[in-house]
């Protein structure tokens, strides 16, 4: 359809803007004929053309509605009114159908474009129903975490004194059996903490004791606790500690960390095999240039898939987690390692080869010319 919108009347459609070129037209018609020419609309106004034309004599219709008046003079009269006539009505139908086109293109434009407002609002729901969910999780987390601690609390105190005698002797198989009960309880008390700790950490609760340390000692005190299991599996540790290594930060979540890396290098390393943990300034990150205090855990270990690196962060996630697996863990050492590292300022970044072995690298931000 012929746009009529601008115009007072709307029934009424503007030749003179559906054919911006009426005046080139004329022209180009009366050079060919000779004489003037003229175009009115309905109401008598003209558009084009020079009052010398005369009165119009012709009606001009395009899909049976008068557009224009068209008035002729000179020695062609006749044939210029037609070629011009002729011309006007190829003009009006190519307007029409350029116009036709951009009103299905727009047409077109605003149903996608609606389409994609009501998917953005679809997707816009339910991520904050995800988050929501998300945030019911780590607090159920939180509250059943603390709720299992309690009488966790209760059955390791109790054994403890059984053990101690304080409820009258025991016999070895009883010491043995409570011994067994005490190591799970406290087994299992270490696993809600870090439930705890997991779920504390998403509903983003982390906060920090800074204190001036040497994360050297830290690292010496956390080797000296791995290197029974390390020397009964015939693994070394080989400790290096370059200089004076002073960092500010959470004592109790740096040697977390520590505690954490040097656990999956013994665990995952063969009998035999050799773990080699270094502190040194280096780097906050493998390529930047900003000075960091590092540790670095390197093992000759069984390697990780290079498919698999980028997910032994995420919480719970194992490389293995078949249920004949060989090693023990939750899958959330890393996930804690990283957020305390991260909460530090700091970085940690792994290079593994699959069969070889893996390095671990932590980073913590040093303030320039500090070290
Ligand atoms: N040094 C390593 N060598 C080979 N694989 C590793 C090493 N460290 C981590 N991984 C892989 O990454 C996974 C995740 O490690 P993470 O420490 O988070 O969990 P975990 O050791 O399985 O359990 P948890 O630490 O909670 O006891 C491991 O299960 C293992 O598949
Ligand atoms: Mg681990």
């Amino acid at each position: 359809m012929i746009d009529v919108t601008g115009s007072a009347d709307p029934d009424r459609i503007e030749l003179g803007r559906l054919v911006p070129e009426l005046d080139e037209l004329i022209e180009a018609v009366t050079r060919a004929f000779g004489g003037t020419l003229a175009v009115y609309d309905p109401r008598g106004q003209r558009l084009a053309g020079t009052e010398a034309a005369g009165p119009p004599t012709r009606a001009f219709e395009h899909d049976g509605l008068r557009l224009a008046d068209l008035a002729s003079d000179g020695p062609r009269a006749a044939e210029a009114m037609e070629l011009f006539a002729n011309a006007l009505s190829l003009l009006v139908h190519h307007a029409n159908a350029r116009e036709l086109a951009a009103t299905t293109h727009e047409a077109a434009m605003r149903l996608t474009f609606a389409e994609l407002t009501e998917h953005n609002l679809r997707l816009t729901r339910a991520v904050s129903r995800l988050e929501e969910l998300d945030r019911l999780k780590s607090n159920f987390l939180a509250t059943m975490s603390h709720e299992l601690r309690t009488p966790l609390t209760s059955v390791i105190g109790y054994a403890e004194m059984m053990v101690e005698g304080i409820a009258g002797p025991v016999t070895q198989d009883q010491r043995d059996y409570l011994n067994t009960i005490l190591n799970k309880a406290v087994q299992l008390l270490g696993l809600i903490t870090t439930v705890l700790d997991v779920a504390s950490l998403e509903s983003g609760q982390l906060a920090l004791e800074r204190t001036q340390l040497s994360l050297a000692d830290v690292v010496a005190s956390e080797v000296a606790t791995f290197q029974g299991q390390a020397v009964r599996r015939g693994i070394s540790i080989e400790f290096a500690v370059s200089e004076s290594s002073h960092i500010v930060g959470d004592r109790r979540k740096i040697r977390q960390v520590v505690s954490s890396l040097l656990s999956n290098a013994v665990k995952f390393t063969p009998d035999r095999g050799k773990v080699g943990v270094t502190v040194k300034p280096g780097t906050l990150s493998p390529t930047g240039d900003d000075p960091a205090m590092q540790l670095v855990v390197s093992d000759s270990g069984i390697g990780i898939p290079v498919a698999e690196v980028a997910k032994i962060f995420e919480p719970f996630f194992q490389v293995d987690s078949s249920s004949t697996r060989a090693f023990g863990g939750t899958g959330l050492g890393l996930t804690l390692a990283k957020a305390y590292v991260e909460a530090h300022g700091g970085r940690i970044w792994v290079d593994t080869q699959p069969g070889h072995g893996s390095t671990f690298t932590v980073a913590f931000p040093m303030e320039r010319g500090s070290a």
